[in-house]
């Protein structure tokens, strides 16, 4: 079946990024001239989604206007001839049919998954962490669907991490299927260096069976006192094959400052508007140090 819908969480209280993120959304906060949610939305809809459900807490105000349309914006723009920021503005509430739901607590990343359950129904969805942006030439998201489509059974993206930074993500026990694909036969929610089952650490771009829903169910809180998606992935890897897809790319965590900093720096010297000017400005930036 195919795959046509994306869960993007974003109902944390963004603690990495205090205090900026105590009035605005850290999904809301800017990469260039988007905000970093419009990045991910882009992301799912280059791999093919056309449905995007949006998990939130408290802060569903600022992402709902940023997607809907905005009448007052369009015709200022248009009365002062500004056509390109016209289009701009424009083509965002048509990028993807998205739909919100409200997770009742910050109960967990597995939790804020099955917030989406009914909203998803029974079939395949993709699950989108904005926090973790990625540059590559086929978008993460794309990447592990045709791992999907050739399997046919849950796929998470996995990267190598240094061993000391195995208790910061999930980490999987793999077995080799093919040329950077694994089956896996086990995983763990930031486990101690000394207890990680290898240093390919899960990052934040799953395609999941509606079978995860029943698993998010039976799982109990976990690390943090959270239901974690990591362990209800580890209860169904014991009924139907799990797989891992170690992608092409590379991978930024654009949920902390210095992480935010280096995805702008990324991205903005690949920007054809502002790149070769930011690449002189870095340079000279970089001799003065
Ligand atoms: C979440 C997941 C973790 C994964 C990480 C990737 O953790 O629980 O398994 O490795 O995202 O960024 P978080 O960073 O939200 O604590």
């Amino acid at each position: 079946m195919n795959v046509r819908k994306a869960v993007i969480p974003a109902a944390g209280w963004g603690t990495r990024f205090l205090p900026v993120t105590k009035a605005v959304p850290k999904a809301m906060l800017p990469l260039l001239d988007r905000p970093l949610i419009q990045h991910i939305v882009e992301e799912a809809v280059a791999s093919g989604i056309e449905h995007v459900i949006i998990v939130t807490y408290q802060s569903r105000g600022a992402i709902e206007s940023h997607f809907g349309p905005s009448p007052d914006l369009e015709s200022a723009l248009e009365q002062k001839g500004e056509e390109g920021l016209l289009d701009q503005v424009r083509r965002i509430p048509s990028l993807a049919d998205i739909r919100y739901v409200s997770q009742p607590g910050q109960l967990g990343l597995g939790h804020a998954v099955l917030t989406a359950s009914q909203l998803v129904g029974n079939e395949p969805f993709a699950v989108l962490l904005p926090d973790d942006v990625f540059d590559a030439g086929v978008p993460v998201t794309r990447q592990m669907l045709e791992v999907y489509e050739r399997y046919q059974g849950c796929v998470i993206a996995l990267q190598e991490v240094p061993e000391e930074e195995t208790g910061r993500y999930g980490i999987v026990k793999p077995e080799k299927k093919a040329d950077r694909v694994y089956q896996i036969l086990d995983m763990v929610e930031k486990p101690d260096r000394h207890e990680a089952p290898s240093r390919l650490a899960i990052l934040g771009r799953y395609v999941l069976t509606p079978q995860v829903f029943d698993a998010l169910r039976a799982t109990s809180p976990g690390k943090g006192g959270e239901i974690q998606l990591t362990d209800a992935l580890a209860l169904l890897l014991r009924q139907e094959p799990v797989y891992g897809c170690e992608f092409e790319g590379t991978y930024y965590d654009a949920g902390k400052p210095l992480g935010w900093l280096k995805t702008s720096v990324a991205l903005a010297l690949k920007d054809p508007r502002i790149g070769a000017d930011f690449r002189r400005y870095v340079k000279e930036m970089a001799a003065d140090l």
